[in-house]
């Protein structure tokens, strides 16, 4: 550790508690609160002086991006980091300040070396994350207008306010920005798009609807900083023209909601939003529309029609949303972290933001790093960063002395990198071309014990729930590629189901309506190109290379590698180890249900997997037994079914298409003033269970 250990007496000081979602999960409240009361007492016996008062030298932050290290409380300006802080940590936190005590080391973080680091800026996490999304997030209270201008906030604004719609376009378009939701369409490109239609009125969105799974980019950024996301919009607006604009964000992310909301009544009473915006005789107002939860509601079309009170679901796309977006008018949608960057480029210009990045993907990128990974969190870095330094400078690596196996990059749709390609740039074009994608910023970081089918079959299962079930290739496709990993995961898989996983995949990708179906091949499709060993392993061989597929794996204890400790046998949900102290444990076989915990929970790594059940089944069947009874009398009725349906039919529709026929159940849109609910189409159809539908077979 630096410099120590009192602290100078003569500085006005403020204590940042950061109160974002995952810090309040792990109780940041009650030690805000605990700060707050302390710090008060102290005051009053005339030991503490922080910032203008007690009040306000407490602050309530969003998100710092280390949640799992929460509550982070941060003093500034000594830039003093303290995690896994308590309500009982309150004193020595507040003695340091008031001189009377030293810096409280118990509650610093070790970096990699056991080193204990002060600032952000000595933390391997923070270390290389360049940060302009998030550039107030953690530094701020979300709700203080106050707040966001001392830090240059509505400067942006008020620049704009001075140029010409078309030099504000032009600035977005010199520096490079492409929208972060996804697609990476260039923003300034949308923008002059929609600027050039005479039609009126026109309109601006903002996409928080964030429907990925693990991703918590935008809810981080509309938690913690939702006026730089009105500032980004109200810029939009000034640049093409609009009138209205909306924030369609999630129902779930109550916080984000409640933060918008109120930052949104304080750009108001401050005149940054509403009638006569400061002075300038322009009007411009926005509402907030709570999204339903369904993923393809984050797709354009469907958010316009989710927002329109219609049934969320994708269009075609023959005339573009830009010409005809909200109510058929010009409109343009952006996502929250697209927005946020608006305010910097036209502050600080295009040229500068421009020098961050790559050549065709300029600027930074948040990323939400999650996984079998040291360090989680929220991220921001350098488009062209690789993805070595994301998961081992930034994340640290790969926990339990485990070894890196894949990344999983964009979200449900995305595609797993190997190893082999750890070095690649992270920017929008390489990983599409890689066969993965950025989509809007999640990162999952797998280890040698995650099973490549098992992780295809999760997405795929995913998405055929979340398909709308507009178009035949997604909803077909999505549901036949799910019955083909389910039966491959449960040892159960022929051959050519690779090569029919493949052949659906990509017709999916060519035939589908919207970005869901046409990406949704992702994640089966790489994992076919860089795993294809384990799928034939799983498929030939009847074993789950990883040991996960729990009708492809034993668990048996190593003997010569157990010590004996017994925290497996504790751990096992059936009790069926056995074991006492200095013998090598057992795990009864026939009670053992494959559940994995044993393995997870050995510190020693003595616990080994080999080919399960269904392997040994099919290997070697077992010997008849005269008058012996039928275990199950299911299964072949259902193969024999399936077989002879399979060679009538290259691909049985029927069934699956009665299903998805059903009328979608949509709920009614609650509609209120300035804040209404969007409808939710009820998409979830139940998977087919294999034997009762059929699948076309490119077996021979
Ligand atoms: C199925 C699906 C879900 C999507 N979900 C989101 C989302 O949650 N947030 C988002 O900003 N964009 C999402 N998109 C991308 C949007 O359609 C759109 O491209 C984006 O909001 C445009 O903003 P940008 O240009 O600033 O990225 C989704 C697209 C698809 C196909
Ligand atoms: S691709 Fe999928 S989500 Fe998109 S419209 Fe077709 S069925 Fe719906
Ligand atoms: S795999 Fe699960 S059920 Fe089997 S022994 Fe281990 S903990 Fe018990
Ligand atoms: S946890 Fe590992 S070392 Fe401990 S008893 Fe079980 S197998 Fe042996
Ligand atoms: S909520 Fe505190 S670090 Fe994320």
């Amino acid at each position: 550790m630096a410099e120590t250990k009192k602290a100078s007496s003569s500085i006005d000081r403020t204590l940042l508690v950061c109160c974002g979602t995952g810090c309040i999960a792990n109780g940041a409240q009650a030690v805000a609160a605990a700060l707050t009361k302390a710090a008060s007492a102290m005051e009053k016996k005339g030991s503490l002086r922080v910032t203008v008062s007690l009040k306000g030298g407490i602050k309530e932050t969003g998100c710092n991006g280390f949640c799992e290290n929460g509550p982070i409380v941060r003093l500034m300006p000594d830039d003093i980091s303290y995690y896994h802080v308590k309500p009982a940590d309150a004193a020595d936190i507040l003695n340091h300040i008031a001189g009377k005590g030293e810096i409280v080391e118990r509650l610093l973080y070790k970096n990699d070396e056991g080193k204990k680091v002060l600032s952000q800026k000595e933390n391997p996490f923070y270390a290389k994350q360049h940060k302009i999304a998030l550039r107030n997030a953690g530094l701020i209270e979300p709700g203080s207008i106050k707040d966001y201008v001392d830090r240059g906030g509505f400067d942006a604004l008020k620049k704009a306010l001075t140029m010409k719609a078309d030099t504000i376009i032009s600035e977005v378009e010199k520096s490079g920005l492409r929208g972060r939701g996804g697609a990476g369409f260039p923003t300034g490109q949308k923008w002059r798009q929609c600027a050039s239609y005479e039609e009126t009125p026109k309109y601006v969105v903002c996409n928080g609807d964030e429907g990925d799974p693990g991703a918590f980019m935008d809810r981080s950024i509309l938690e913690g900083d939702p006026h730089s996301v009105i500032e980004g919009l109200l810029i939009a607006a000034r640049a093409i023209g609009a009138v209205e604009g909306f924030m369609y964000i999630r129902d779930e992310y109550e916080l984000a909601l409640k933060n918008v909301r109120k930052a949104l009544e304080s750009a108001r009473a401050s005149k940054y939003l509403g009638k006569n915006i400061l002075g300038s005789g322009w009007d411009f107002d926005i509402s907030v529309v709570r999204g339903g939860g369904a993923f393809v509601c984050g797709e354009s079309s469907a958010l316009m029609a989710s927002i329109e009170g219609r049934v969320g679901e994708p269009r075609t796309k023959y005339i573009r949303s830009v010409q005809k977006g909200l109510w058929d008018k010009p409109t343009v949608l952006n996502n929250v972290e697209t927005l946020v960057n608006i305010p910097h480029i036209i502050l600080h210009g295009a040229a500068n933001y421009k020098k961050m990045g790559t050549q065709a993907s300029a600027g930074t990128k948040v990323f939400a790093l999650v996984g079998k990974v040291k360090r989680t969190g929220l991220v921001e870095v350098p488009m062209g960063t690789t993805l070595r330094q994301l998961v081992f400078d930034i994340g640290g690596g790969i926990p339990d002395k485990r070894s890196f196996k894949a990344v999983q990059t964009g979200g449900p749709s995305g595609g797993c990198i190997p190893a082999s390609l750890l070095d690649l740039p992270i920017d929008f074009d390489t990983l599409d071309k890689y066969g993965s994608m950025m989509g809007s910023g999640g990162i999952i970081v797998m280890d040698d014990r995650t099973c490549m089918v098992e992780v295809a079959r999760y997405y795929t299962n995913f998405l055929a729930e979340e398909s709308c079930g507009k178009c035949t290739p997604c909803r077909e496709g999505l549901r036949r590629m799910l019955e083909i990993l389910t039966d491959i995961t449960a040892g159960k898989g022929r051959p050519g189901d690779i090569e029919l996983l493949e052949e659906t995949g990509i017709a999916m990708k060519e035939a589908s309506l919207c970005g869901l179906g046409k990406s949704a091949a992702n994640p089966v499709l790489s994992t076919t190109k860089y795993f294809r060993s384990e799928y034939e392993a799983h498929i030939k061989k009847k074993t789950c290379p990883a040991g996960v597929c729990p009708k492809l794996t034993s668990f048996l204890i190593v003997k010569n590698k157990c010590k004996a400790c017994g925290l497996c046998k504790k751990s096992c949900p059936v009790s069926a180890i056995s074991g006492q102290k200095a013998k090598p444990h057992l795990i009864n076989q026939k009670l053992c249900v494959n559940c994995g915990s044993c393995r997870i929970a050995c510190p020693f790594d003595a616990i080994d997997t080999k080919g399960g059940d269904a392997g040994k089944k099919e290997t070697k069947p077992a010997a008849k037994k005269p008058g012996a009874k039928k275990p199950v009398a299911k299964k072949p009725v259902a193969k024999k079914t399936a077989k002879k349906v399979a060679a009538k039919k290259p691909v049985a529709k029927k069934p699956a298409i009665k299903k998805a026929a059903k009328k979608p159940t949509v709920k009614k849109a609650t509609a209120k003033k300035a804040d209404k609910k969007a409808p939710v189409k009820k998409t979830n159809k139940k998977t087919p269970v294999r034997g009762k539908t059929t699948r076309g077979r490119a077996s021979k």
